[in-house]
């Protein structure tokens, strides 16, 4: 039997993806890269922009067509599968409807659906923390995400999250904890903590700070890293660990959305231009090295050209490593839905463009800072680039580097001496030490 899996959306999908797929070979499936050939076909949705749902939507008709034609089992989960529900089944082909608490059940809803050639909705909300499906045996990559939270209890008045993943729950410690053994014992190099925001987590009497201390205690010689931070709840404390356990990585991704206070007030974030100006600078002094990413949404209800200003001159001073950058897009059932949209499209497209080139100039600022440093690298894998091929690894600030080498240098540590960069991404050399 084979699957064949498409995943959208943020890096809870990708977990939970990689937590199907175990179960689904933990039963005897394997993974094919043609849904033609599947038996199973699983799109893993998003819901946080109204373009990832259509996207999505599209994809899923597309795919309702080949399941059609091979008798294979159609199934839509995560965020979309949540929101609309019973309704997906009006699309032709799909046969199993599953929100991202239900997965645990995924091999039985399978079996009902091919048994009986019914269709199953579930979308039903389970108290607890996520499941833990049985381990399939295969070897992990050399990085992984590891949940720590599910859901969000925050009111962004744009967001949708809370709405589909339900309220913010922790996850037990000793329960990432053995995640994190048993991954790095299995050769995972990078652990990402994941959480919608993980400076949150309150676990039995553990703070976030005390998980990430703990995690890097367990993580042996693999390094740590953590996303996302929100900006209201991340504390200094954070990064005295970051400091202190050399395996836990000098990045720190941190949510802006706007630069603008009256924004960030309607937006319902919780905090203060200047509040955020002071995380940066408290990062900055006690971090050394430390790269900073944002997100950010141009064209907010009520958002005019001086708050944008706002947003880009704040921009320019934070001196972001990198950034993503939305469009605004009013989710049904949330705060900001209700406000009137009054920034037209076209305002919205040149406001994000405008944005866009001014962090592409303030990316490849940071970039050229680091040239001339020597920087330890993950060596990830081999990368044909024109002619040649190059190995590629991470910095512990989160950038790829190319540099050439032999291939037996992938799964390793090495140390580079950066040369150049075209913009977020460095060339560089093996250095001698
Ligand atoms: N939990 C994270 C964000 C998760 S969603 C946090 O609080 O920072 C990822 C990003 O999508 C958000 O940071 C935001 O920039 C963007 N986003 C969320 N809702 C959006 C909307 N309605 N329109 C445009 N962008 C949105
Ligand atoms: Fe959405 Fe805000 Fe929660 Fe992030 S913190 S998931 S933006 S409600
Ligand atoms: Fe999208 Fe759901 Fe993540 S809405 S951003 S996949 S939590």
């Amino acid at each position: 039997m084979k699957y064949y899996i498409e995943t959208y959306g943020c890096q809870m999908n990708v977990y939970d993806t990689g937590k199907m797929a175990e179960l689904l070979k933990a039963n005897l499936y394997s993974e094919t890269e043609r849904p033609e050939e599947a038996d199973v076909i699983l799109v893993n949705t998003c819901s946080v922009r109204e373009h990832a749902e259509q996207r999505a939507l599209a994809r899923i008709r597309e795919l309702g067509l080949v399941s059609g034609s091979t008798n294979a089992v159609l199934a839509v989960c995560g965020c979309m599968a949540q929101r609309f529900g019973r309704e997906l089944l009006n699309i032709q082909g799909v046969d199993l409807v599953m929100g991202p608490d239900s997965y645990s059940g995924l091999i039985d809803g399978l079996a009902r659906c091919s048994a009986n050639a019914t269709r199953v909705v579930d979308t039903s909300r389970k108290p607890g923390f996520r499941f833990e499906p049985s381990a399939s045996g295969e070897r992990p990559g050399l990085r992984a995400f590891v949940s720590i939270m599910k859901g969000c209890s925050n009111l962004c008045s744009f967001c949708i999250v809370p709405s589909v993943r339900g309220p913010a729950v922790s996850r037990p410690p000793e329960e990432v904890l053995a995640e994190v053994r048993s991954l790095t014992e299995s050769g995972v190099r990078d652990v990402t903590l994941i959480g919608q925001n993980v400076n949150a987590y309150v676990g039995s009497d553990v703070d976030f700070a005390a998980l990430l201390g703990a995690v890097s205690d367990a993580a042996g010689e693999a390094r740590v890293r953590f996303t996302t931070s929100h900006p209201k709840d991340m504390s200094p404390s954070v990064f005295r660990v970051m400091v202190e356990k050399q395996n836990v990585c000098e990045h720190i991704h941190l949510p802006l959305q706007s630069g603008s206070d009256r924004i960030l007030e309607r937006m319902r974030r919780g905090y203060t231009r200047a509040d955020y100006r002071k995380l940066v600078q408290e990062a900055r002094s006690l971090i050394p090295g430390v790269s900073i990413t944002t997100d950010i949404i141009v064209g907010f209800p009520g958002e005019t050209r001086q708050d944008f200003g706002e947003t880009c001159a704040f921009v320019e001073e934070c001196g972001f490593d990198s950034a993503f950058m939305f469009k605004y897009s009013p989710r049904p059932g949330t705060e900001a839905a209700s406000m009137a949209d009054d920034v037209p499209r076209e305002e919205k497209e040149r406001r994000l463009s405008e944005l866009i080139s001014l962090q592409r100039r303030v990316s490849f600022r940071r970039s050229s800072e680091l040239v001339g440093q020597t920087l330890e690298v993950l060596v990830e894998e081999e990368k044909l680039k024109g002619d040649s091929l190059l190995l590629s690894g991470r910095t512990r600030c989160n950038r790829i580097v190319l540099f050439e080498g032999p291939r037996d240098l992938v799964g390793g540590f090495s140390r580079v001496s950066v040369l150049s960069t075209k913009g977020v991404s460095l060339l560089g050399m093996l250095s001698g030490n």
